[in-house]
């Protein structure tokens, strides 16, 4: 009758993707560092220490169900066919399928007949390592343990990995990315890009700048939409389908005032209530929806987002949320909806040109995040949720009010040079300068000048003095990493000046932003494949062994 009784160590404790290579040397010799982390490793282990003991036989004129019989019994891969204590070869669940898959008439099969005679064995000495090569070089799973020709133990891949360091697989064509992914280029797009060392940014084939000089928000929505500028009927149609889908549904309408009341940072209820709308509109994930839906829900969500922006603002003040007006521009009704009254045409413009100024740039934080969470094929309105969390950092879209705060503190032309060297000395970073990806003059932030100038924005000489002191001690206290004036230093005081309070001015950055992260939605809906990139494990080589619950 063949041995049975059965030791085996914890199976919970190993849990390994199926592509490893082999051991560090590191860990089976002891106490050494593993890839400079500097974690102690694996002590010098034998095979000793780690095989199972007693072990699941077999006799050779067993059959093979009753083998297999066993092996299931003790929830195992393999047994060991023994003559005596002698090991003579091994059946395992691959010899199983082979039988199996040979076809009807096997039940009367020898475990003899279907076993791997001779094995492969290894001794109780050997390390860890020894019996890890073996394993592996063949292919096995299992190598019985001789001591002479005793059979003592069976050691298990899964034995050695309970124990031991492994070096994840290094895959063909896998890249190390720079922190912060600087430079890597992640996707082919058709809506528009930057070049930071010329300081030039467009939307599709258009200058951006050039485009918010010369035509009007819709239309260059239109544009990141459609693929082309409208004609006159087409810009007509495009501002008839949006006044619709500017109105806030009925059902959230009464979901805005509790919302207002919790008082938190209005880009937060902004998230919440674009969530919201993206359930009462029963979008669907774009995965499953044609394009013809997934552009209607980006149109919708990029429509009513300036609406939600106000509404919640005047909630949080305590004042009635107003509609949209049916005939303003775009940057006149945003200020409407503030307001009530119809603004000056001027600040109206200047407004919609910092919109437009700011619909895309490249592959930002807030855009990369939409085009991340599009990617798994969730829907627009989850998309947009994720991008504004992102747009609300301090490093992306939460600058302009700081901007504004800095030359608060600043206060006078004189206390600008003591104030910068002060806080660059303490590291802090200067709020509205430097780019990812701009190493000269932002394009925007010398457009943004330009129409502070144009409406005669009070806070402007000031701000060009801070400006240029800021470049000054910015190059002698960090020379050579060419940090300029951005978008936001400039969009702080176009936005103050025509009447936003500074709380709008994230949320205001995000009302255009929305569009451009639909644009980017949608072309990567159109040719998806999941976003899924890789880390670098830097932590104590694993598996460790889990404590017991104490
Ligand atoms: C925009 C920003 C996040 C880009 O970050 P980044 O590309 O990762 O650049 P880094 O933070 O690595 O900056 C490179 C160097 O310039 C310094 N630097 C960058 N922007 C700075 C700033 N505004 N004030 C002071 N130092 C700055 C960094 O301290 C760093 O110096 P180091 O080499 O001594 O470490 C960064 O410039 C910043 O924080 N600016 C202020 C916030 C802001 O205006 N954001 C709106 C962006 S549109």
């Amino acid at each position: 009758m063949a041995a049975v009784g059965v030791a085996r160590p914890s199976r919970s404790a190993v849990s390994l993707g199926a592509a490893v290579s082999p051991l560090t040397s590191g860990s089976v010799t002891g106490g050494c560092d593993n890839d400079g982390v500097g974690t102690p490793n694996a002590v010098t282990r034998t095979v000793a220490e780690v095989m199972s003991s007693p072990v699941v036989t077999a006799l050779p004129d067993e059959t093979v169900a009753e083998a297999a019989a066993r092996m299931q019994e003790h929830a195992v891969g393999s047994v060991i066919v023994v003559d005596g204590d002698r090991p003579i070869g091994i059946l395992t669940e691959r010899d199983l399928v082979r039988l199996a898959s040979a076809g009807p008439g096997g039940e009367g099969a020898k475990v003899a007949e279907w076993m791997t005679a001779d094995p492969d064995c290894v001794e109780p000495g050997a390390g860890v390592q020894e019996a890890f090569a073996r394993l592996s070089d063949h292919g096995y799973r299992h190598i019985p343990v001789v001591d002479g020709d005793r059979l003592v133990g069976l050691v298990s891949m899964r034995d050695l990995m309970r124990v031991a360091s492994i070096q994840p697989v290094v895959h063909p064509g896998q890249i190390e990315a720079p922190p912060g992914l600087e430079g890597v280029i992640v996707a082919e797009t058709e809506v528009g890009d930057v070049r930071g060392q010329e300081g030039f940014y467009h939307y599709r084939q258009y200058s951006a700048v050039e485009l918010a000089d010369k035509r009007t928000l819709e239309d260059v929505w239109f544009l990141l939409f459609e693929g082309h500028l409208p004609s006159a009927a087409e810009h007509a149609a495009f501002l008839a389908e949006l006044r619709e889908m500017r109105v806030v549904p009925e059902s959230v309408r009464p979901l805005l005032s509790p919302i207002a009341r919790t008082g938190g940072p209005l880009m937060d209820q902004l998230r919440s209530t674009v969530s919201l709308i993206g359930h009462a509109e029963g979008f669907r994930a774009t995965l499953d929806a044609s394009p013809e839906e997934r552009r209607a829900n980006a149109l919708r969500i990029g429509a009513v987002v300036p609406t939600l922006i106000m509404a919640l603002y005047r909630l949080g003040q305590g004042q009635a949320p107003i509609d949209p007006h049916p005939d303003l521009s775009y940057g006149g009704n945003y200020l409407w909806m503030l307001t009530g009254t119809e603004p000056d045409p001027d600040l109206a413009r200047a407004v919609e040109q910092y919109q437009m100024t700011t619909i895309d740039h490249g592959f930002n934080a807030s855009t990369f995040t939409a085009r991340v969470v599009t990617s798994t094929g969730a829907d627009v309105a989850a998309a947009v949720t994720a991008a504004i969390g992102a747009l609300s950092g301090p490093l992306h879209g939460g600058a302009p009010s700081r901007a504004l705060a800095l030359l608060d503190a600043i206060g006078s032309v004189d206390n600008a040079r003591p104030y910068l060297v002060d806080a660059i000395g303490r590291g802090e970073k200067i709020m509205g300068f430097g780019h990812r990806v701009y190493k000269t003059d932002d394009p925007r932030a010398v457009f943004l000048r330009q129409v502070a100038e144009r409406i005669g924005a009070e806070k402007l000489p000031f701000a060009r003095e801070v400006e240029k002191t800021v470049v000054e001690v910015l190059a002698e206290l960090k020379p050579g990493r060419d940090l300029y004036a951005n978008v936001e230093f400039y969009a702080g005081v176009v936005m103050d000046h025509t009447g936003l309070p500074r709380d709008l001015f994230a949320p205001t950055f995000a009302s255009s932003r929305v569009i451009g992260w639909c644009a980017n939605i949608l072309e990567q809906a159109a040719d998806n494949r999941i976003i899924r990139p890789s880390a670098r494990y830097v932590g104590p080589p694993p598996p460790q062994p889990v404590p017991d619950p104490a």
